[in-house]
């Protein structure tokens, strides 16, 4: 017995110390190539400016007002994606969809660029007036600003909406079973709100790309290291009202990255709020499942392998999903 555990110390001690000075060495090197081999980024592409300092262009002020809806929809658009809107106005993003449930569908735009934004733009403010779900603030809509969209939804919760309940910020491209949504993770019969709760597909270790190439590509000198910060992607995530606030305040003080959900991972460690991993590891599934009623019937989001899609296999699961 004694014998083992001295034979225990002999390996595991060494061991240790050799992976701990393995992956100081492999950090080491990442600097010193990074140093000789990439051209040194201007800081200020990597400087995402504070919500406040963009103004409405479309804004939709009294939505909320005098009510506490259960759950906010927020959904991140290109300014020209009316086919999304709509495919989503007319499946899970319409705002009866549970009985007895204030849900709110909010669209979340930048300006539109390029020959035909002044065209967009006169098609969204007739879209916005239609249908009255629309925010829109003055920043460039792109990838690299998706940050600067999703602190502008922030901002619009804590303004016009604080009393809300629950909110999630949704990418187009998913399929948002919103029964089990409502129903099985956040119970409007609940005597208590959750506090400091966030949930979704949570990514644990999410390596940071070097490779410039890279749609993710990070320069050493904005964030080093290996692994970001614990986050949950971006493509749905579900928080109580209570941390808009907070991620606020907190957000002054962290300088911003262009990967908005790993930003707000960075504010959430900073307040110290621990992410969710949901009770049901089937209800977030991080990458597309192919539709099937039951196993639809099963989980909260996921993406669509064929986004446009999403009237079709909406329409489908209503009809099946009772027969799972
Ligand atoms: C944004 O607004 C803040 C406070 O109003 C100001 O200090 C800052 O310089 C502004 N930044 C930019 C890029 O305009
Ligand atoms: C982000 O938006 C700002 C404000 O409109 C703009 O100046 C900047 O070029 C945009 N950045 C990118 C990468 O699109």
């Amino acid at each position: 017995m004694k014998k083992s555990v001295n034979l225990n110390h002999k390996i595991i001690l060494p061991l240790l110390c050799a992976v701990m000075s393995l992956s100081f060495c492999v950090s080491l090197t990442w600097r010193i190539l990074g140093m000789l081999f990439n051209k040194p980024v201007p800081m200020e592409n990597y400087t995402i400016a504070y919500p406040h300092n963009y103004t409405y262009v479309l804004n939709e002020p009294d939505k909320c007002r005098g009510s506490a809806p259960f759950l906010v929809l927020m959904i991140p658009v290109a300014p020209h994606d009316r086919p999304a809107r709509d495919a989503i106005r007319e499946t899970w993003g319409q705002e009866n969809c549970v009985p007895g449930v204030a849900i709110l569908r909010i669209f979340v735009l930048g300006l539109s660029w390029g020959h035909q934004a002044s065209k967009i733009q006169a098609e969204l403010g007739r879209e916005s007036r239609e249908h009255r779900d629309i925010i829109q603030k003055d920043f460039l809509d792109s990838y690299r600003n998706l940050t600067i969209k999703t602190m502008v939804m922030l901002d619009w919760l804590a303004t016009y909406c604080p009393r809300a309940s629950y909110t999630m910020k949704i990418d187009t491209d998913m399929f948002l079973n919103v029964d089990n949504l409502v129903n099985k993770l956040l119970d409007p019969s609940a005597l208590h709100l959750k506090q400091d709760y966030i949930t979704g597909p949570v990514i644990g270790y999410g390596i940071i790309r070097r490779d410039q190439e890279s749609k993710w590509y990070m320069p050493f000198e904005v964030f080093g290291g290996v692994f970001y910060p614990p986050y949950i992607s971006g493509i749905g995530y579900v928080f109580s009202v209570d941390l808009v606030p907070k991620i606020l305040r907190m957000s002054k003080f962290i300088r911003p990255v262009f990967l908005e959900d790993v930003y707000i991972g960075m504010c959430l460690q900073e307040l110290g709020v621990k992410l969710t991993y949901a009770a049901d590891s089937r209800y977030f599934p991080r990458f597309s499942v192919s539709y099937n009623p039951c196993s639809f019937s099963q989980l909260i989001s996921t993406t669509l392998a064929h986004p446009h899609q999403l009237p079709e296999v909406w329409h489908d699961f209503q009809r099946t999903k009772f027969a799972c």
